[in-house]
């Protein structure tokens, strides 16, 4: 398989593990990196992580929901993983996020000296406080504006599909981003069949393979309307025929993550080793989609 190149790193292929609970240790990391992941994205790192909240994941018939929001590690924690795995040259992309812009460019320095190579931006989160996501393009270009005049990494700014898309990307690039992140989890909400009630006390994030058609949707979308900077697409990916299916849309590669809660190393293994066999032409080509006639 070819290089990819993104954020200035030429990854040797195109299955990112995305931000979340599974990569929110150093080990976990570094064995998903020798499982075969192109490279990995840390859960996200934040100064003052909101405390006393009840974060969980709950497996739907389809996909997941979960109330979590930022890594409870300390940023001194991060910043030893960081520094070890930049040492070893490892693709480790750290995932940050801050109260405030200045918060978040403080914090994206102290990442740099790590020598840690690239960024994302986890701005996007639904869990937290606010609850609403991210639909204010001010927003995105305050926090990308301030990373960037205090960093001279590579980065991209994790958005998810939703209100406002096109004018948060916008925001983004205007801010100086060098890649979007797409999608972050979108609010879903499952009914407690005991209760009547909302299952984990509210709406959260949605995320596995009901998603995908929906990103894949919008990166199309942005191609069409000649958006043309990097994508890490990023949405119920559980195959190689997923990953292909977001390279073709636009994406410049892919992130993997809610699949990877079920066997995480041997999902990893396959989803990289389909992807492989597709891209060098390999594998059959089979068709998922089928037509209904009435
Ligand atoms: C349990 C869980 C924790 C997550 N934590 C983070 C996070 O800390 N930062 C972040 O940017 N995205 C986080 N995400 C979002 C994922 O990185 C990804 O963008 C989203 O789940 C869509 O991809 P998927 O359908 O492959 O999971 C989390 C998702 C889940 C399910």
């Amino acid at each position: 398989m070819p290089d990819f190149p993104v954020l200035g790193l030429r990854i040797k292929n195109p299955v990112i593990v995305g931000s979340g609970l599974l990569t929110d240790q150093e080990r976990n990391i570094r064995r998903l990196l020798t499982s075969g992941a192109g490279a990995v994205v840390t859960k996200t790192i934040h100064p003052s992580p909101p405390q006393g909240l009840e974060e969980r994941i709950l497996r739907l018939p389809v996909g997941m929901l979960n109330s979590t929001t930022y890594s409870k590690r300390s940023v001194d924690y991060w910043l030893r993983a960081l520094r070890s795995c930049a040492a070893e040259g490892l693709p480790v992309i750290a995932s940050v996020h801050a109260d405030t812009p200045v918060e978040l460019g403080e914090l994206a320095r102290e990442v740099e000296r790590t020598g840690c190579r690239a960024l994302e931006l986890g701005i996007s989160c639904l869990n937290d406080e606010t609850g609403f996501g991210d639909d204010d393009p001010d927003r995105v270009f305050a926090y990308t504006a301030e990373t960037r005049s205090r960093v001279a990494l590579p980065f991209s700014v994790k958005v998810a599909i939703g209100d406002a898309l096109e004018e948060r990307v916008r925001a983004a690039i205007a801010g100086g981003a060098d890649a979007i992140t797409m999608s972050d989890t979108i609010p879903g909400a499952a009914v407690s069949p005991l209760t009547g009630g909302l299952e984990l006390g509210g709406t959260y994030g949605y995320s596995g393979a009901g998603i995908k058609p929906l990103v894949l949707a919008a990166i199309w979308r942005l191609r069409k309307r000649g958006f043309d900077l990097p994508i890490m697409g990023c949405g119920g990916i559980n195959s190689g025929r997923d990953v292909a299916d977001y390279l073709n849309v636009g994406a410049h590669v892919a992130q993997v993550y809610t699949a990877l809660h079920t066997d995480m190393y041997d999902t990893l293994k396959r989803i990289v080793a389909e992807t492989d066999d597709i891209l060098s032409g390999t594998a059959p080509v089979t068709l998922e989609t089928v037509e209904v006639t009435t």
